[in-house]
């Protein structure tokens, strides 16, 4: 039988205890598929080195970058199991565990970050955060990378319908193998890190992705012919494991929001520099020999209304709920 005294201090005890749990050491284990250098992966080296430096060491974050670990689809199961904590995938590969983060990929429904920005922030973000949480992750933050462009080796591209009978490379979600799919061009999901490889070995004809995916990981030099489409958006979401992340004191919960909140103001400068700069790479790399296609404002319309024609079809492999609340931001 435990006495009076013994039971204040047990009761004490558990009082402080969430507050004093913040001395344990523990290691964050983070896993993403682009380089070091890109916004994302500097993005992350930052909230690594912060954290670090903040709590002294005591919270470690060991980086996996390139997939030198896992690709992003195998890393979401990988959070959700608590094998590594964070990861940061691209909403297309998010969206084989859940369709709404498709949203993103339907052609033209965005205009420009300002409109993907008040997506984050608005009913479209806490519409994806609670779907996270039923799914065993927390979705902390949204990054940026950027709208994409289209690559490939075959022929000039100025029109969807250029893209008949051609091989692409998608990031896997049921939106973009219908987008190729209603050019009447064909579509496969592959990990990052093979592109360069598929490009240039011709197992595939092209690609989609933005510029400075695409000048990292030399796309440029093995792909002949690009056109700057800017018609579906390649973000990100920050994913912590809710396993993981239920175990944490507050304030280490606190603490590690903190960073990634200053860390997220910085990835989004990086991401708006690293595009801008890496177009001017790409088109002054005399050595690649891409030729660039930027569209006039007819084309783009053109563009505009082939996907937009079909907006019945996308709308349904997304909720109601979260179709109708893009069609508002614009
Ligand atoms: C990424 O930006 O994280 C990867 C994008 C891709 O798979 O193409």
């Amino acid at each position: 039988m435990i006495k009076k005294g013994g039971l204040v201090f047990f009761v004490v005890f558990l009082l402080v205890l969430p507050f004093t749990a913040h001395t344990e050491n523990f290691t964050i284990r983070f896993s993403h598929v682009v380089s070091k250098n890109s916004p994302k992966g500097r993005a992350i080296s930052y909230f690594k080195n912060t954290l670090e430096k903040r709590t002294k060491g005591r919270i470690k974050v060991k980086v996996y970058p390139a997939g030198i670990l896992l690709d992003d689809v195998a890393a979401v199961g990988a959070v959700k199991n608590n094998i590594i904590q964070m990861a940061s995938p691209a909403f297309s590969k998010l969206g084989l565990y859940i369709r709404d983060f498709q949203v993103f990929d339907i052609p033209y429904l965005f205009k420009n970050k300002n409109e993907i920005h008040n997506a984050y922030s608005g009913k479209i973000g806490n519409i994806l955060k609670e779907k996270s949480l039923s799914s065993g992750f927390r979705l902390l933050s949204f990054w940026d990378n950027g709208f994409k462009v289209i690559t490939n080796n075959s022929h000039p591209i100025s029109s969807p319908e250029d893209m008949k009978n051609l091989i692409f490379r998608t990031m896997g979600s049921e939106v973009l193998a219908l987008q190729f799919q209603l050019c009447g061009a064909i579509a496969y999901s592959y990990p990052f890190s093979n592109v360069y490889e598929l490009l240039k070995e011709g197992v595939v004809d092209g690609q989609e992705n933005t510029f400075n995916n695409i000048y990292s990981q030399k796309i440029h030099e093995v792909q002949r012919y690009m056109t700057i489409s800017d018609h579906g958006y390649l973000g990100y979401a920050v994913i912590v494991s809710s396993k993981f992340w239920e175990k944490l004191p507050v304030s280490d919960r606190k603490l590690i929001k903190d960073v990634l909140r200053q860390t997220t103001d910085l990835e989004y400068t990086l991401a708006a520099k690293q595009n801008f700069n890496d177009y001017y790479r790409i088109k002054n790399d005399t050595s690649a020999k891409i030729k660039i296609k930027e569209l006039d404002v007819e084309e783009k319309n053109r563009w505009k209304k082939y996907f937009k024609d079909h907006y019945d079809e996308f709308s349904q492999i997304v909720s109601d709920d979260i179709f109708s609340e893009a069609l508002k931001l614009n």
